[in-house]
């Protein structure tokens, strides 16, 4: 447990601590740097080389201020009093310690996802946000992109009614990262917790975040990682080794919810078959694909008509989403909004993820 560190509180921009320099921290710092709200202090990893060289590259941004540090642990770096706020960018397994040890500290995380690889990680998570004056935002950031965006506000105004059906799709051919990510004792899972998490909370936001009531679910694991595919790229965690994968392929459920509400998904790493991303919501009063591309149907005039909003992109976009992501929590660590992802979203993501994989091992469906 980090010792009691009272944040520094003053009108300067937010001092932004990164734990984890690996590949998904660059989106983060690179981000933060971006916002003139916030102010990078310090980055931790346990290779405190890659800690260095992250601290090294984000400090030439700004030559005149003062140098990022370095730190080789996340211990060290919420002994900063001028670190604010913690992005936790670390491997899954670590997510659910670190976070405790944030909240505890007294400072708001924004915590990579999954949130948490089993419903004890996740529930330590939401006791500490309880107990802390910081508060916890997931790593959901599809939620964050323009056209999700665009989407929650027909969605707010009513323009969907109620969600009754939702469909979630996210299908690769050869895209299981090896590494950390393919070993079930870190990762907690393979595409399920991995890309599964982002379908799954998106299509939940969009439901109204309905209780789970029960899960049926299923995996399959026949292909493995496909390392002999050699013609396509895929993102390679720094230690892939082609012999390490102690995940599913393949999994798939059908959730249902308090009152009636039903989501279908299913998500793969490794398939025969053509690489698909879909999200469709079906209302009472209208419907929308939010994925591929940004699209609307309802009724007019007795005739079904298809609505295609006019923004500059209608699929998930990287770069803007990970910059609302990083602005919407720092105002969150400020306390000028609440999180939009607090940790019992993440509790709820893991209570399902976790009711697939039972589901799937038991060959029945999972009452929550
Ligand atoms: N939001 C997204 O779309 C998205 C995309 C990719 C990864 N992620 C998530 O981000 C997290 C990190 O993934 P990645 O691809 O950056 O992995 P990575 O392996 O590239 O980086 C992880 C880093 O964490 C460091 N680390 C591990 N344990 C640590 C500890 N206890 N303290 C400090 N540092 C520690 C490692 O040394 C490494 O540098 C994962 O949870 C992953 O699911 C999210």
């Amino acid at each position: 447990m980090a010792a009691q560190t009272p944040p520094a509180s003053t009108g300067a921009p937010l001092g932004v601590g990164v734990v984890g320099g690996g590949s998904i921290a660059e989106w983060h710092l690179s981000s933060y740097a971006r916002n003139p709200g916030a102010r990078i202090v310090a980055v931790a990893d346990v290779d405190l080389a890659r800690a260095t060289a992250r601290a090294a590259e984000y400090s030439a941004l700004s030559p005149g201020s003062e140098p990022v540090r370095a730190y080789g642990s996340h211990t060290e770096l919420l002994a900063d009093a001028e670190v604010e706020a913690v992005s936790v960018c670390t491997r899954n397994d670590t997510h659910s310690p670190i976070a405790v040890d944030v909240l505890a500290s007294g400072r708001s995380a924004l915590v990579e996802k999954p949130m948490a690889r089993t419903v004890a990680e996740a529930e330590a998570i939401v006791a500490a946000e309880a107990a802390s004056d910081g508060v916890v935002q997931v790593g959901y950031v599809r939620r964050w992109s323009p056209n999700a965006q665009v989407l929650k506000t027909f969605a707010d105004a009513g323009d969907l009614g109620a969600v009754y059906y939702a469909k979630a799709t996210c299908l690769r051919q050869a895209g299981n990262p090896g590494g950390w990510f393919a070993d079930r004792s870190v990762s907690g899972g393979g595409p399920l917790i991995d890309v599964g998490v982002h379908f799954l909370d998106l299509a939940w936001w969009f439901m109204g975040a309905p209780r789970a009531v029960a899960v049926s679910g299923y995996t399959s694991d026949r292909l493995g990682n496909r390392g002999n595919i050699e013609s396509l790229t895929r993102w390679k965690s720094a230690d892939y080794d082609v012999s390490r994968n102690s995940v599913e392929d393949l999994a798939g459920a059908v959730v249902r919810f308090e009152g009636g509400a039903v989501l279908h998904l299913d998500v793969s790493y490794s398939l025969h078959g053509r690489p698909q991303v879909g999200l469709a919501l079906f209302g009472e009063r209208g419907g929308a694909e939010l994925e591929p591309a940004l699209t609307l149907f309802t009724e007019q005039h007795d005739t079904i008509t298809e609505v295609v909003p006019h923004v500059d992109s209608r699929s998930f976009d990287i770069v803007p989403a990970f910059q609302n992501e990083i602005d919407g929590f720092v105002r969150a660590a400020r306390g000028l909004e609440p999180s939009v992802a607090p940790a019992t979203h993440g509790l709820e993501m893991t209570k399902i993820v976790t009711a697939v994989y039972e589901s799937a091992a038991r060959g029945a469906e999972i009452t929550l």
